[in-house]
């Protein structure tokens, strides 16, 4: 059998809105999630035991083994179509996207390992059956396969394609260290009971932002990017402040965290205004590093031999 390689984007959140805790440990969520054009590859090819190698980007920080979200994934899926013996896969990973970033990126490799195997062991699963096994695995994870622009509910989970117009442009200002995701919820949490806020909040979705993405314009929807987490993110690292403040300064049509933080991503007017935030952003000094991505971008998808 040949090996198998999927490409599968990073995303950003352009809403966030965060509802209440739920008895299993999970919060209510009504969001909308961006796939954006920075790409994680994994490799997957039949093995004797599974095993995960990573490179590139934090891959020193990735789990390895069985804790491993691409190793959970595929064996999701074998359990999932009951396949038995020579379910066992080498899966390699070349990341680009950062680790505990906010951006999703074990979620994607999560995802990209699902539309590998799924190729490699030929068990013609529908992308809905494909989708069920993904939000098993984790909640962003449907999302990786999915990609594009689109509604999640639930945990984030149940996705609704959004209609979006146009191209979006990004610059993504990573931090030095990434954030635990349990421990940004946790204390939006806190900070929301230390406010009195109401325990029953329900997420709603911005309505606002659904029509300016539909107009496709830019301008429009920058001021409508909003997280619910981004104070929990700011307040567990206060630098945070400093970039977004950065980027707003050098013109960014919207600055917010991605996610559960700490990358920060800044909406650029165009291609250029991308460019030249992105150079301001790297000499203000106030994040490990920038890349401009544009959005939406696809889904999880397989390479096809040869073009890799
Ligand atoms: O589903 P996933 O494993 O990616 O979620 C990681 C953690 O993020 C959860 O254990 C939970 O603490 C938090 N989370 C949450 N509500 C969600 C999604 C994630 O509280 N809707």
């Amino acid at each position: 059998m040949t090996p198998v390689t999927v490409r599968v984007p990073a995303k950003v959140n352009l809403q966030l809105s965060v509802g209440p805790l739920r008895d299993d440990g999970y919060h209510d969520l009504m969001t909308v999630f961006h796939a954006v054009s920075l790409y994680d590859e994994v490799t997957v090819r039949p093995a004797d035991r599974t095993s995960v190698r990573v490179t590139g980007q934090d891959a020193a920080l990735v789990p390895a083994g069985r804790a491993n979200l691409a190793a959970r994934a595929a064996r999701a899926l074998a359990a999932s179509v009951r396949r038995r013996g020579r379910s066992a896969v080498q899966i390699e990973i070349r990341k680009r996207i950062p680790v505990a970033a906010g951006l999703a990126g074990g979620s994607a490799d999560a995802a990209a390992t699902l539309v590998a195997c799924n190729d490699l062991w030929g068990t013609g699963l529908s992308p809905a059956e494909l989708r069920d096994v993904a939000a098993g695995v984790g909640s962003d994870v449907p999302f990786a396969l999915l990609g594009g622009t689109a509604v999640g509910q639930g945990r984030g989970e149940r996705l609704t394609a959004a209609l979006a117009a146009g191209t979006y442009h990004w610059v993504l200002a990573f931090a030095a260290a990434g954030l635990s995701t349990p421990e940004v919820y946790a204390t939006c949490d806190r900070l929301r009971a230390a406010r009195g806020a109401a325990d029953g909040a329900e997420a709603v979705l911005s309505t606002e932002l659904m029509a300016a993405l539909r107009s496709g314009d830019p301008a429009a929807v920058g001021p409508l990017l909003s997280n619910d987490l981004q104070a929990a993110a700011v307040s567990l690292r206060p630098g945070l402040r400093r970039a977004l403040a950065a980027g707003r300064e050098f013109g960014a049509l919207g600055a917010m965290i991605s996610g559960s933080g700490p990358t920060c991503a800044f909406l650029a007017a165009n291609a250029g205004h991308a460019r030249e935030l992105a150079v301001s952003l790297t000499g203000a000094g106030v994040c490990r590093g920038v890349v401009r991505v544009k959005g939406p971008a696809t889904g999880a998808a397989v390479i096809p031999a040869g073009t890799g």
